[in-house]
């Protein structure tokens, strides 16, 4: 399998591929269903495939969610290889993406990270784009793809790609979850097995507020499900416009109204959305 730890050698192995559509996953590595489903999304529309894998330091903005953020790059090629062992896979070191200081660079975000994760994490944003922008300038794919789990993540690429001139097409795809209903992610390997069962809640939290008649009351129904999960802390439920992320004047005129919620348990943070119309 082609694997790939400096700028030199992927840039080499891209000349290789001049004239093919090339499709990149961007991730952090710890693979799950949701990150493969990625992966077959961009081997069914490009000619090569991409999966970056790096541990992005300036998103964090807790020194210990960095330090305990899961790692396993041996699975995660074996995971890949038996998607298409064609893949090729970058995994750099941080010294190759971040040479000088690791630091992010400054973006404007037109207010799409002053709600939600970028209110509750200062700099994560900045973070984000700053290894995203360098992995697509490296790379340099015509598509590149992103899980709608990490919903604001994804608006915030997709708007500051199109700000920036960038050639390669963003694309979000469905959220993956587990059997019970509990959003894939790399951080539910750190739940112990009865928090990562009864999480499962959360979903069927977001479910019955789709099929809830009075929208009005969503915050109220939210509030009441989590009280009986008391080990789950609730740090936000809000219903904002998909596109601008924006509170909704009125449920009934909204064009794509989505829910979202973050929640930590045992000191990890769970995030989900789903679309309300
Ligand atoms: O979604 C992620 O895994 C990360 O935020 C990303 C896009 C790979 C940037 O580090």
């Amino acid at each position: 399998m082609p694997l790939f730890q400096t700028l030199a050698e992927l840039q080499q192995a891209r000349k290789a591929q001049t004239g093919q559509l090339c499709g990149l996953v961007p991730t952090m590595g710890a693979l799950h269903q949701g990150h493969l489903a990625l992966i077959k999304q961009a081997l069914k529309e490009n000619q090569c495939v991409w999966v970056s894998i790096f541990i992005n330091p300036t998103q964090f903005n807790k020194q210990s969610d960095l330090s305990s953020y899961p790692s396993n790059l041996a699975e995660d090629i074996k995971a890949i290889h038996l998607v298409d062992p064609s893949i090729c896979i970058f995994a750099p070191a941080i010294t190759e993406m971040y040479p000088q200081e690791v630091i992010s660079a400054s973006f404007l975000f037109n207010g799409l990270d002053c709600v939600m994760e970028g209110a509750d994490r200062p700099g994560h944003f900045q973070g984000v784009i700053t290894i995203v922008s360098k992995l697509l300038e490296a790379v340099k794919p015509d598509n590149a793809y992103f899980g709608e789990k990490d919903f604001q993540q994804l608006q915030i690429i997709k708007n500051w790609s199109k700000k920036a001139g960038i050639a390669t097409k963003i694309y979000g795809c469905p959220i993956v979850r587990e059997s019970h209903g509990l959003a894939m992610s790399s951080r539910n390997k750190l739940l112990s097995s009865e928090a990562r069962k009864e999480a499962g809640f959360i979903y069927k939290a977001l479910i019955a507020c789709k099929n809830t008649e009075n929208k009005t009351s969503l915050n109220a129904n939210i509030k009441k499900i989590f009280a009986e999960h008391p080990t789950f802390k609730l740090h936000y439920c809000v219903c904002l416009e998909e596109e601008t992320l924006t509170e909704l004047e009125e449920f009934q005129t909204a064009t794509s109204p989505r829910l979202f919620i973050a929640a930590t348990v045992e000191g990890v943070r769970l995030i989900d959305n789903i679309a309300l119309k």
